[in-house]
């Protein structure tokens, strides 16, 4: 026991001084370096907290890209059968365009967020709304929303395909029929396939390296893959690097798209210190594969992370706590950013 905390304190030292360098108050931001190294990095924000001003201070200074956490989804676009309603996205993109930020689009195609009407619906009427869907959002959005999470999380952890209502109702060819409708309706938009816990090697994420091999052999238009993330302090699994590398390898970009490092609550100066290396290690994962594009963090403050929700009795999961001061997470990505 007494070996155990000297052990964690040593640690704890040491990440200090790795992370410490780093000035909360410096000239560059998360963005301008990861600017610098072509890549993006992004912040999940919605509409609501756009009049967060200590909020959106730290947004427009710290980051150069934006991904709507919940208001492009299906429910709240198209909440009544084709009757589409772009209020708040336009309002996510409005601000982006305002700052030069570049926007990704989430979510076209998911089995949550849906609107109810769906669930009623035939196989021949839900293909038909699905492609309706698709066409509509990317056509609104065309030249405006950089890139788009096409279809989010098709697989289960076993690496086949989720038993999701798409797939009981439509079969495996719904991936492929609204990758080529997000094609036809902005063909300038790069069309990434979603899913989380894929970021190591398991049966997941070699389940998606066959599903987007095959994709691709067949001519589906995918340009990249998006691994959301999301993981739990301690426990990034090896190998991320590899395995983004291994699907470079087929001609796709990568993004991390919904970084968050959960920690069970409550907060410890040694659970911060774990989370910063956690998230030090996530980042670099990126920068060391040149076809990732960048990396969105999900959220960025503990204000607005959705993690005590979905994971109750976690939390602190975001580089910023609710107050919006910056945690050792932050230094350690500024840190890494830098090439530390
Ligand atoms: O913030 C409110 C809080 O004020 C209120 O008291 C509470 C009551 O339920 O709700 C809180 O909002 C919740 C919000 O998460 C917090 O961020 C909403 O209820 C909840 O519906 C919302 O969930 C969204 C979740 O998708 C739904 O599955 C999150 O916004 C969104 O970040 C999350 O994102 C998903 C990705 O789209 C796909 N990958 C997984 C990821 C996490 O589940």
């Amino acid at each position: 026991m007494r070996g155990r905390t000297v052990t964690l304190i040593t640690a704890a030292a040491m990440v200090t001084s790795l992370f410490a360098t780093a000035p909360a108050d410096a000239a560059m931001s998360l963005g301008s370096l990861a600017a610098q190294r072509g890549k993006h990095f992004g912040a999940g924000i919605d509409v609501g907290q756009l009049r967060d001003v200590p909020y959106t201070t730290i947004l427009d200074r710290e980051f150069n890209a934006v991904t709507p956490t919940d208001s492009m989804k299906w429910d709240a676009t198209e909440p009544t059968r084709n009757q589409f309603n772009f209020t708040w996205g336009d309002r996510i993109v409005a601000y982006a365009q305002q700052r030069n930020m570049i926007v990704r689009g989430h979510t076209l195609v998911w089995h949550s967020q849906v609107p109810a009407w769906t669930q009623s619906l035939n196989a021949t009427m839900l293909r038909e709304s699905l492609t309706n869907h698709v066409t509509r959002l990317v056509a609104h959005y065309r030249g405006a929303v950089y890139a788009w999470n096409v279809v989010n999380e098709p697989l289960d952890d076993s690496g086949g395909y989720r038993n999701s209502f798409f797939y009981q109702r439509l079969g495996a060819s719904y991936i492929a029929e609204s990758f080529r409708a997000a094609r036809a309706a902005d063909p300038g938009a790069k069309l990434y396939i979603s899913e989380s816990g894929a970021e190591g090697y398991n049966a997941k994420s070699t389940g998606l390296y066959n599903l987007v091999r095959s994709l691709l052999a067949e001519g589906v238009p995918i340009d990249g893959v998006a691994f959301q993330g999301h993981v739990a302090i301690g426990q990034v699994p090896p190998g991320i690097a590899p395995n983004f590398q291994r699907f470079a390898d087929l001609g796709l970009d990568i993004v991390i798209s919904e970084l968050d490092v959960r920690m069970p609550m409550p907060r410890t100066a040694a659970k911060d210190y774990q989370q910063a290396t956690d998230y030090s290690t996530m980042v670099r994962a990126c920068l060391v594969v040149p076809r990732c594009k960048g990396v969105t963090l999900w959220t960025f403050s503990d204000k607005y992370s959705q993690i005590p929700y979905s994971f109750p009795g976690q939390g602190a999961a975001t580089p910023w706590d609710v107050t919006m001061q910056p945690k050792p997470a932050y230094n350690a990505i500024y840190t890494t950013l830098i090439g530390g």
